[in-house]
């Protein structure tokens, strides 16, 4: 073994509502994939089942011996149409924070992970006038079921939101393997006031710590473009972690590296080994992301909010997890204060658009649903009860 993580660190597993629920009839992406001649290639349909099999997916987090289970709340079931709450909803998911809470499972609680009703979509989206009020009053409705809850995340990928907003929809995460258009700026500033909105309306829930979660994109520059990645890292990253600098924790999401060049970002290199996403495999990414939050947020704490990789092959879960738990750990003894890890993900699920790129420690058959633990599972199980990695 080597040296231990810090005592009571968090280890967990996270997934977003959209993609593991199923049948989101009232989001928005729902519409986009389902609408005839859709540039989303596979549509979530029954996703993983887990709106039905979450108690399933709580015993595996448990069973594993991990400490902590990331999961979100869909606003599009909470609120489906504008200003009407479905009780039974509200009822639903405080039945899985009390799931989680009755295995001694820290519960993470997502309110918006890329999703959104559709009446929202239909009445301007984020550059509405009134969205920070509009999830302001979403957040309010749920704030009686968060009862036990600790850890609270406002919005996920604020930066990638106003991203694909930018990229009017058409991309996904994915697009990180190609050249990602600069985010919109309106969306911007309103995901900050929703996210300040938020964090007004959690405040009287003395036991919640809120933040948001940011993609960390680890821009890196290529020769002759040190001011371009500035400026790209910037407008891509450091003004979402700017607006973390009063929370009471900032969420950090790593999987690989953007290159940027004179021009912008460059596509990986041709020999460059990839994930199935496209990705370059870059375990560096999550030390990397760790130090540059805590360089521009020194006094807000840490926690790992997704890392991982999609690949068939399950031994290079375990690779790339275990270099990335091996940079986090220097990180942590230099200092930094990481509170947790929350692998992403539980399980394989629907990666907006495709169900193609896999990144689950446990399988799921796409027809029974049927879930199987991959070897990575147990091993980052292993490394959860023994708050340490293996020596090997
Ligand atoms: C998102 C997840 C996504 C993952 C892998 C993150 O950007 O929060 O929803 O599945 O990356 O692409």
């Amino acid at each position: 073994m080597s040296q231990p993580f810090p005592p009571g660190f968090l280890w967990g597993a996270a997934t977003s509502a959209h993609q593991v629920e199923g049948n989101n009839t009232g989001s928005d992406w729902w519409a986009a994939e389902n609408r005839s001649g859709s540039r989303l290639g596979e549509r979530s349909g029954d996703a993983c089942d887990s709106l039905h099999r979450w108690p399933e997916d709580l015993d595996l987090v448990a069973g594993l011996g991990l400490t902590a289970y990331r999961f979100g709340i869909e606003w599009a079931r909470i609120e489906p149409e504008p200003g009407r709450f479905s009780l039974a909803m509200l009822q639903h998911y405080r039945q899985i924070i009390a799931g989680c809470l009755q295995r001694s499972i820290t519960p993470i609680v997502t309110l918006h992970h890329f999703t959104c009703p559709r009446w929202f979509r239909a009445d301007g989206g984020w550059t509405a006038p009134h969205a920070p009020a509009t999830f302001a009053r979403y957040v309010a409705a749920v704030v009686p079921i968060l009862g036990g809850v600790r850890w609270v995340c406002t919005i996920n990928e604020p930066n990638m939101v106003a991203i694909m907003h930018a990229a009017t929809r058409k991309a996904s995460t994915q697009q990180l393997t190609a050249s990602l258009p600069d985010p919109d700026q309106a969306v911007t500033a309103a995901l900050i006031a929703a996210h300040r909105a938020a964090r007004h309306e959690l405040a009287d829930l003395s036991e919640v710590r809120s933040g948001w979660t940011v993609a960390n994109l680890n821009a890196q520059a290529a020769e002759g473009a040190a001011q371009r990645a500035d400026d790209w890292r910037r407008l891509h990253e450091d003004q979402y972690l700017a607006a973390a600098a009063e929370d009471d924790f900032v969420g950090v999401q790593a999987y690989t590296r953007a290159i940027i060049g004179p021009a912008g970002q460059q596509p990986p290199a041709a020999d460059v080994r990839r994930t199935l996403t496209g990705w370059e495999f870059y375990p560096q990414a999550l030390a990397d992301a760790v130090r540059h939050t805590a360089g521009l947020l020194p006094r807000v704490p840490i926690l790992v909010t997704e890392n991982g990789i999609a690949t068939a092959d399950d031994s290079e879960r375990v690779e790339y997890t275990r270099g990335a738990l091996t940079g986090l750990l220097r990180a942590i003894g230099d200092g930094i204060d990481v509170r947790g890890y929350l692998h992403w993900s539980l399980l394989d699920n629907y990666e907006w658009g495709s169900y193609r790129p896999t990144f689950g420690l446990v399988a799921v058959d796409r027809d029974t649903f049927a879930r199987t633990l991959k070897p990575s599972a147990d091993w980052l199980g292993g490394v959860a009860r023994a708050n340490a990695l293996p020596a090997d």
